[in-house]
């Protein structure tokens, strides 16, 4: 009796333990990879399975080898699908977007507070039949000093105040060179206000800044008096700081104007009574003003016996500290929005 097994259940028997095993590494594979080694291990060119393929003589080794082999093909076939959905199911839900959640608002600037001021001042002056003119920042001598009536030796006209430029030109020191445009380029009776930047050599301080900007004033009719200008500041400066606002003038010189002023208004903070907003005075310098020049008026052509005016100019910037309670200029200036977002 022969019970040496045949060489059939031999590789039967082979079969069934390489099955198992490569069964249980394709089942414990945990990601594609590890099912990809699997694969190669068991059913690859080298795997002992493909090797008992080829070198299998009879035809029951073949079938049983085959019938492993399928097995196993379609257990990692299934294991990969299964491994690829586990992936998918992953990337959705990482990718999930709950479209009911509020969305995220974009940051929204808003205008400078000089702009905001610049845009009150115009409409204040719109609203009393005036024009608003733009002039150019770069002026000439002429026009910036000469036309205006300063005297020759004037401070302003010396290069440590005001910055010059080539033949004759400057960066204008104030917007009163638009008062000899507009009194150039029309007839009376006009009422304009000119807006812009200015520059003077100043060093910066809390109050001081190369820059800044004005609004200048020019009203010329028959028969305007210093009342005329002073219900016109009221007005503007009621528009400007509140309807409870009173207008003082204290006397002052300016070249072209006679008599010229300089108008206070009453301090919101302390209403007049002093604090140190207004320097325990009750009162808040604005700029200046006057009424033209006779002088000035001829030089444009206009006879000051037929036309009188009034005119004055005021700091944006002082107008944007005393709306918003900015303490100094410089803040205007450094573009901080920790600063600028709150006005
Ligand atoms: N231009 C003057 C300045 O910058 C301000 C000024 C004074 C303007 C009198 C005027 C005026 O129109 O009449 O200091």
């Amino acid at each position: 009796m022969n019970d040496q097994p045949s060489s059939a259940t031999v590789a039967a028997m082979d079969a069934a333990a390489l099955e198992y095993e490569a069964l249980s590494a394709v089942a414990e594979a945990s990601t594609l990879d590890d099912l990809d080694r699997a694969r190669v291990r068991y059913l690859g060119r080298k795997s002992e399975l493909k090797q008992a393929l080829r070198e299998v003589r009879d035809r029951d080794t073949g079938m049983a080898l085959n019938t492993t082999r399928e097995r196993i093909e379609d257990a990692v076939e299934q294991r990969k699908a299964g491994l690829e959905r586990a992936v998918l199911d992953e990337r959705l839900a990482e990718g999930r977007v709950d479209v009911t959640l509020p969305g995220e608002r974009p940051a929204r600037g808003h205008l400078h507070p000089i702009t905001q001021v610049r845009r009150i001042v115009e409409d204040a002056f719109l609203g009393l039949g005036y024009h608003v003119r733009y002039d150019r920042e770069v002026e000439t001598v002429e026009y910036n000093f000469d036309k205006l009536a300063f005297p020759p030796g004037h401070a302003s006209r010396s290069p440590r105040a005001t910055f010059f430029l080539n033949g004759g030109t400057l960066l204008r020191t104030e917007t009163s060179p638009s008062q000899i445009h507009e009194m150039e380029a029309r007839r009376p009776p006009m009422y304009m206000v000119s807006i812009g930047r200015c520059y003077r050599r100043d060093a910066i301080d809390a109050t001081h800044y190369p820059i800044f900007h004005q609004f200048e004033g020019l009203a010329i009719d028959r028969g305007i008096t210093l009342a005329d200008l002073k219900g016109t500041l009221l007005n503007v400066m009621r528009v400007l700081f509140g309807e409870d606002r009173r207008v003082r003038f204290r006397t002052h010189y300016f070249p072209f104007t006679e008599p010229s002023m300089e108008p206070d208004v009453s301090c919101g903070i302390c209403d007049g009574a002093g604090c140190r907003t207004c320097k325990y005075s009750g009162w808040i310098e604005m700029g200046g003003s006057g009424m033209v020049d006779p002088t000035v008026l001829e030089n444009v052509g206009i006879d000051p016996e037929e036309w009188s005016g009034f005119a004055f100019g005021c700091g944006l910037e002082r107008v944007a500290q005393l709306r918003y309670n900015i303490p100094g200029v410089r803040e205007l200036w450094d573009d901080d929005l920790r600063v600028l977002g709150q006005f």
